[in-house]
């Protein structure tokens, strides 16, 4: 076991942090370290005030980056102490990590660790590919272990509701010039040497249609933008999936990011990766709908499919220093 000293470790949190998933791309996240601790603070300027005007996409992706320091301390042989939401009067500090005693990673953490740069957002149909039950249990635990639910949708009738419910959002938010400009902010055009935002190769130019359709982002809004792939026999779903927690607030949001990162890296380590619909989510009676007709009263915080994609993706991240106070 190879211990590096604690700032090492510490460092390498936080170069590993920056490939968590954020809501498009927009890594609302900074990082202070100071001494052997690391402060995460929420960076609000890069807030998305139209569709995320409470903040809670950007404390689920900023959960996901600490889920991401979590495992890489593990890696570098430290157990990860961590206190959420330490401060009541500095609410942008949303946690702050210490390398607590030394501790050999276990396998499990090994895997997951060697998925943090690899995993990547899926943009359309899967692949004609089980997803198997045995990963979804899996999937399942890894949520309930970070304090949220993750529920497959196993009714057909339930996955046509969120779809449509998908669509219906996609085109009131498509017909809506606030929400427009947001997304066209955060697209980054082919060939741009822009480190955030979501990048013209991460989508392709045109995805085929599943059965039911789940409609994507416009990221490419009116250009020609997007990957050439051959992807006509990936018209697969996949499995439709619904992240909850009991509570709807900060704490949860983080929580909510933890477990999505913990399902994200531990489904890519068996091949499967994600595909993210949460535009229903950013329109309060759609996710208030949702909220009491299919999540039992929880709060919904994420809608994923999941699926087996051979696509080659690509995305980009701000360097180290741009992202450390
Ligand atoms: C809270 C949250 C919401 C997201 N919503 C969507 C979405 O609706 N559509 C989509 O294509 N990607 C969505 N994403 C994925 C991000 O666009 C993606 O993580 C980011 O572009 C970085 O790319 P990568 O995940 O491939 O590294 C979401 C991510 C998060 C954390």
């Amino acid at each position: 076991m190879t211990v590096h000293t604690a700032k090492n470790a510490l460092e390498a949190a936080v170069e590993a942090a920056r490939w968590a998933p954020s809501v498009h791309n927009t890594q609302p996240w900074t990082f202070a370290l100071s001494g052997e601790e690391v402060s995460l603070k929420a960076d609000t300027d890069r807030k998305l005030r139209v569709s995320d005007a409470a903040g809670r996409e950007l404390l689920i992706s900023c959960g996901a980056a600490l889920f991401t320091m979590r495992t890489v301390l593990r890696l570098e042989g430290y157990q990860p102490l961590v206190r959420v939401l330490p401060d009541p009067d500095r609410p942008s500090l949303l946690a702050t990590v210490r390398p607590g005693r030394e501790a050999q990673a276990d396998d499990t953490t090994r895997m997951l660790g060697g998925e943090i740069e690899r995993r990547r957002t899926h943009r359309a149909g899967f692949a004609d590919v089980p997803v198997p039950d045995s990963l979804l249990d899996s999937l399942v635990r890894a949520a309930m272990s970070e304090g949220a639910t993750l529920t497959p949708v196993r009714s057909p009738d339930a996955v046509a509701v969120l779809a449509a419910l998908t669509r219906a959002a996609q085109g009131v938010q498509s017909q809506d010039r606030r929400f427009s400009l947001e997304v066209i902010r955060w697209a980054r055009p082919p060939g741009s040497s822009r480190t955030d935002g979501v990048p013209a190769e991460g989508y392709p130019r045109q995805a085929a249609r599943t059965e039911p359709h789940f409609a994507q982002r416009d990221y490419a809004w009116r250009h020609d933008w997007g990957a050439q792939t051959d992807q006509g026999a990936a018209t697969s779903t996949g499995v439709v999936t619904l992240l909850t927690t009991t509570g709807d607030g900060r704490q949860e949001w983080i929580a909510a990011g933890q477990a999505l990162q913990h399902v994200l890296l531990l489904a890519s380590a068996h091949g499967v990766s994600a595909a993210f619909h949460t535009q229903a989510l950013e329109m309060d009676l759609l996710r208030e709908f949702l909220r009491h007709e299919l999540c039992a009263g929880e709060h919904p915080q994420m809608i994923m499919r999941l699926g087996v994609s051979f696509e080659a993706k690509d995305s980009v991240r701000r360097p180290v220093p741009d992202v450390v106070e």
